[in-house]
């Protein structure tokens, strides 16, 4: 009796130890597989619900169906800052970034072009000349600096808001201050309009606008939208002067070490995400000038005609300075765009 108790605990106690050892054994194919996966950090500098937030989102959805690859997507600058995310991306601590592309003037002034006033038509004219030969070249112009344009990502129009008084005329910017992106373009826009600027980081401009650092600052809709600067600032002006628009980039070091199989998956993944920024984009921004109307908090000038013309005169300066410096053949394409 006893022995047949000791045997059964002692087969008890055998098969517990399989399927201890069994299960250990999945987990450990799971690690390897899990370690074996690519490891993409994706880092930005906007709210999650904002069209880059969620095409970066929909990036990661699409790529790791594959089953090769492991996307971490860090938004609001929670892991670098616009100039840090730009080091951290050649340096291959981070594989892709999106930076509004006035960004990179550091790298290639003609970047800038997205902040000469009043040059594209409509949004269409914008994505037409993206996609188009004189869009794809200015992508490319990033390589010989290590790093890879995978896809433009617009985002919009940008309007004034400020904490002063109602911005109808370019008289109007006399003696105020405004944050901006970075960049001579923008310095040069709020100088020919009378204003002083100051290049922040994005992520410093919410607290910049409530302690009166600067008095506005410009930006889409969503942006202003998705980071509160309602509650900061008192007017708005619907002056679509310029835009905002994004470059995601890799770095070519990281590009280099995948197979053309990977490199495949990656750029499909991109493209779906991409078409998806598009629409968003769109609709975002229109959600969010319904959203900061009925805030009632922002009292809106929306620019006549007539205002556009005054506003394009007075800032001519800007082209006469800068056409060279961006190169007449880029803003050209960009101004026939349709
Ligand atoms: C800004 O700095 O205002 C924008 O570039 C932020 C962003 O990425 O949309």
């Amino acid at each position: 009796m006893k022995t047949g108790l000791i045997k059964k605990v002692l087969v008890l106690a055998m098969s517990l130890l399989l399927v201890v050892a069994a299960a250990g054994c999945g987990g450990g194919e799971k690690k390897d597989a899990a370690a074996s996966k690519i490891s993409v950090k994706f880092s930005h500098v906007v709210a999650e619900t904002t069209p880059k937030g969620q095409a970066a989102l929909k990036f990661k959805e699409v790529l790791e169906k594959s089953g090769q690859f492991e996307v971490k997507v860090f938004p609001s600058s929670q892991l670098y800052g616009d100039k840090e995310e730009l080091e951290a991306l050649k340096a291959n601590n981070v594989q892709l970034i999106a930076p509004s592309v006035t960004k990179l003037v550091g790298f290639v002034p003609a970047f800038q072009l997205v902040d000469m006033p009043f040059l594209f038509k409509s949004d269409q004219a914008a994505y037409n000349f993206y996609d188009g030969p004189k869009g794809q070249e200015l992508m490319n112009t990033l390589k010989p600096q290590g790093m890879l344009g995978l896809g433009w990502w617009p985002n919009g129009s940008k309007h004034f808001t400020n904490s002063k008084k109602p911005l109808k005329t370019p008289d109007d910017f006399k003696g105020l201050k405004f944050r901006t992106q970075s960049g001579g373009v923008l310095d040069e826009q709020f100088k020919a309009l009378g204003a002083g600027s100051q290049t922040m980081a994005f992520g410093e401009v919410y607290q910049a606008l409530n302690n009166k650092t600067v008095d506005g600052q410009e930006n889409t809709y969503n942006n202003i939208d998705t980071q509160k600067y309602a509650e900061v600032q008192k007017y708005m002006t619907v002056s679509s002067h310029g835009r905002l628009d994004y470059v995601v980039l890799t770095n070519t070091k990281f590009w280099d070490s995948m197979t053309p199989d990977q490199q495949k998956l990656f750029s499909d993944a991109m493209k779906e995400a991409s078409a998806y920024e598009r629409t968003l984009a769109d609709e975002l921004n229109a959600k969010s000038l319904e959203t900061l109307k009925n805030s009632g908090k922002l009292e809106f000038y929306t620019l006549t005609d007539a205002d556009r013309a005054a506003f394009e005169k007075a800032m001519q300066p800007v082209y006469d300075k800068y056409t060279d410096v961006i190169g007449k053949d880029y803003i050209e394409a960009a101004r026939n765009s349709k």
